[in-house]
Parts: structure tokens; C-alpha cells; sequence
């Protein structure tokens, strides 16, 4: 990407234009190895080394954030009530205007993907692309074998009798409550509740706990983040 010095600098957090002008002045900013005093030059991001007070700046254009979400909060850029997954983030991860990819449920927990990314959310949530979403799921009902069985076979929701792609079930604990892992390919709204409701259950805990190739961190405590390894963005690109 070509961009103006100042702009480059300014966007990355280092302060206003003209304060970024000014220190260029004073012989702050380095552009392949030589103090450039103009902030005005344009740099190509991908191409020129900037330094900044002798340190190496590096433009991201795009932010990748993997959270895992805690119960609570919702899944949204703001909102007039509740807190948002955006208000948990940092100053510095706010200025790229990131937002969560799809949407978990108020009391939801687990993986969320917030980017700026909007080529990538959008392939994440095309139904055409039918991108793997699996729940960690415990319920208030027993679950048997035989519902594996009917979520391979798709389930009709009772609201509007829609009729869900086969989804995979696997029991980890039957009993109670009974623990299992789901897979889906679809979003709908509530999906993972409205299925286990269809076959007369209630979902009493949900964390979303891989989306895509995308896996969450157990070393992320609920509410924490971090950004993707540029190794996670290439496969979850790569994937799409
Ligand atoms: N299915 C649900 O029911 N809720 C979620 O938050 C995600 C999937």
C-alpha cells in the first residue's frame, strides 16, 4: 500500500500528523536507512523500511484479533445498554475499527474472530462457503445416541420449520447434565439452542470453540484476547 509518511505513522498510533511533521523535522523518521525530514513523501508500506525513533514500524492495514468472548457482553460494534466485545478492547486495537465476525448469543462464550477485515468475514460467513463452527455444549436433558443420528440427518427447527444442514454430534458425557461437541455449517440465529430444543432439550451452557481451521486458546481466560499468529491468518485465508 502507498501512503504518506505521516499518515502511515499517524495511523499506527504514533501521534497526530503534525506532531509526526514535527518530529520528522528533528530527524525522527528513517525511510530505508536514511532520516527522511519530509512526512509528506509517500512510502510504499509493503516495499520501504520506516523507522520511527530507531524503531522499525511495521503498517497493518488489517487487524486480527481472536477473543474469547465472555458471557455478557454482546456481539457488536456498540450498543446503546450492553457492553460490546469492541468496549474489552484496548485503545490501540479500537483505532483500526475492527468488528466480531457473525455473532455469538449474550450468554455465549468462546471463540470470537474480530478484524477489519471485511473480504475475510464476509468468506467466513458466506453460507456458500459453509465454514465449520463447533460448540462445546452442555444440556439440561439427557442426549443419546440417537440424536447423533438426527443431527447428521438435519434438524427442523420448531419457530420457522426450517430444515438444517447435517450436523455432526458427539457425545462426551450422557447423563446429567450430558456434555457433547456440535459442528455446524450454518449460523442461523440460536441455531445450537434451537436445535437441542427441536428434540425436546435445553442448551445450559455454550462456548464456541473452533470456527474454520481457527481453534481458540485455552490460554485465553474469558474476556482476554489476542492477535492471530500470522501462521493462523494464512490458513484461515488459505481456507477460503
Ligand atoms: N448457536 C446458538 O444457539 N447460539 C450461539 O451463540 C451460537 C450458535
Amino acid at each position: 500500500m502507498k501512503l504518506r509518511i505521516d499518515k502511515m505513522l499517524s495511523n499506527s498510533g504514533l501521534g497526530s500528523r503534525k506532531q509526526i511533521k514535527q518530529a520528522a523535522r528533528k530527524g525522527y523518521v528513517e525511510i530505508n536507512g536514511r532520516v527522511e525530514k519530509d512526512s509528506s513523501k509517500i512510502i510504499d508500506t509493503e516495499k520501504d523500511m520506516v523507522k520511527y525513533k530507531g524503531q522499525v514500524i511495521k503498517y497493518l492495514q488489517f487487524i486480527y484479533l481472536m477473543m474469547n468472548k465472555p458471557a455478557g457482553v454482546i456481539s457488536a460494534t456498540e450498543d446503546y445498554y450492553d457492553k460490546t466485545v469492541i468496549d474489552l478492547l484496548k485503545d490501540e486495537d479500537k483505532f483500526f475499527k475492527p468488528f466480531p465476525v457473525g455473532r455469538l448469543d449474550k450468554d455465549t462464550e468462546g471463540l470470537l474472530l474480530i478484524t477489519n477485515d471485511g473480504q475475510l468475514s464476509h468468506n467466513l460467513l458466506s453460507p456458500r462457503k459453509g465454514v465449520d463452527k463447533t460448540y462445546y455444549v452442555e444440556l439440561a436433558e439427557e442426549v443419546v445416541e440417537e440424536d447423533v443420528g438426527l443431527f447428521e440427518e438435519g434438524i427442523i427447527l420448531k419457530e420457522d420449520n426450517y430444515k438444517t444442514l447435517p450436523a455432526k454430534l458427539e457425545i462426551l458425557e450422557s447423563g446429567y447434565p450430558s456434555i457433547c461437541l456440535v459442528t455446524i455449517r450454518e449460523g442461523k440465529f440460536h441455531q445450537v439452542k434451537r436445535m437441542f430444543k427441536a428434540l425436546s432439550n435445553e442448551v445450559i451452557y455454550l462456548k464456541r470453540i473452533a470456527m474454520g481451521p481457527l481453534i481458540l486458546d485455552e490460554n485465553l481466560k474469558a474476556g482476554q484476547y489476542r492477535q492471530l499468529t500470522e501462521e493462523e491468518v494464512k490458513i484461515l485465508g488459505g481456507q477460503l
